[in-house]
């Protein structure tokens, strides 16, 4: 997988990843994006690539038969849990799907490392969604099974910012050069937290466009300065549009809201339309982690800058990838 079009293959120099026996992720939790290097990025990306073309051209796989994943999920999701168990299944695997705690003995009052030893006991491999930040990373310290992280809170989405980029590079060809506007909820959206840090591995600029009361946190935006990262902020998209090669959109976190009333006075602050689009790029790449509500209009479905129904089935090849290079078996 080549990250800029104009610079080298990271993998030129080297035999095919498929040809070596590579097990730099086994047994490894995956709590960070930023546990990744570039080359880690190219080794995922290829054993997604792979277990993309053999979904278009078998379907499934036994890649991971007799391996079982628990999806352990303290809070809603559609992609993330349905990804994840369409991806074991694909390969071969079943899985323990507990996608709604409250029917489970957390209702009871069971804490989070006692669930981990319990469902460890049947499965292979937890994925594991949670509200408060560093839950991932307190499982994993009671876990003797990889951990996957898939949302901690405000904290990090690491297999969303894998999937992101993997989605531009799929789109646009490469990295380096691009310019990435994120906007919406910049303060508690996780998935935007997690691919910044991606993207400051790369030559890019990011531009961040949120209303004051959500921007992009300070320490992140210095993380990111210390890297050389150009970055802007702004309340205002007209002022980036033009310039802008990726268009990332989050929808306002209600649920990080204590005040309701103050949701309600942001959460209409962006809404792009077919007249926004008209005034980005031809070639603009639009993006979104999804589920929005009502950010991107309905309208915009249909136009081919629009990226993120594309960017979903890129998630269920990363998260191919993501089970079995933990699981020793790519
Ligand atoms: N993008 C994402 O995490 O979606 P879900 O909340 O539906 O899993």
């Amino acid at each position: 997988m080549t990250f800029a079009a104009n610079t080298i293959n990271v993998q030129s120099a080297r035999l095919p990843y498929s040809t070596q026996h590579d097990y730099r992720f086994k047994d490894k939790h995956i709590l960070s994006v930023s546990q990744f290097s570039v080359d880690d990025l190219a080794y995922v990306f290829d054993v997604a690539e792979e277990f993309r073309m053999i979904v278009r051209r078998l379907g499934v796989t036994d890649v991971l038969k007799g391996h079982v994943l628990a999806t352990l999920f303290y809070e809603p999701s559609t992609r993330t849990s349905s990804s994840f168990i369409a991806a074991i299944q694909r390969l071969g695997g079943t899985v323990i799907p507990i996608n709604e705690v409250r029917y489970s003995s957390v209702s009871k009052g069971e804490s989070l490392p006692d669930t981990i030893r319990t469902l460890e006991s049947y499965a292979d491999v937890i994925v594991l969604r949670h509200p408060e930040k560093g839950s991932a990373a307190l499982a994993a310290r009671y876990a003797r099974k990889p951990i996957i992280n898939a949302g901690d809170g405000i904290g990090e989405h690491p297999t969303q910012a894998l999937l992101d980029l993997f989605t531009i590079l799929q789109e646009r060809g490469g990295i380096d050069g691009m310019t990435v506007t994120m906007l919406g909820d910049l303060k508690y959206g996780r998935t935007v937290h997690s691919l910044a840090r991606l993207l400051s591995m790369f030559r890019v600029k990011v531009n961040y466009i949120s209303p004051e009361e959500l921007r992009m946190p300070p320490e992140l935006v210095a993380q990111l300065a210390e890297r050389g990262i150009e970055q802007y902020e702004d309340t205002a998209l007209e002022h980036v549009l033009p310039d802008t090669d990726v268009l990332y959109v989050t929808r306002i976190q209600q649920e990080r809201f204590s005040d309701p009333k103050e949701y309600d006075r942001l959460k209409a602050s962006y809404v792009i339309t077919p007249e926004v689009m008209s005034r980005a790029k031809k070639e603009c790449t639009l993006m979104h982690p999804l589920p929005r509500v009502g950010e991107i209009s309905m309208d915009v479905d249909d136009d081919p800058r629009a990226a993120y129904f594309r960017q979903m089935e890129y998630g269920l090849y990363i998260r191919m990838a993501i089970l079995a290079l933990v699981l020793g078996k790519a």
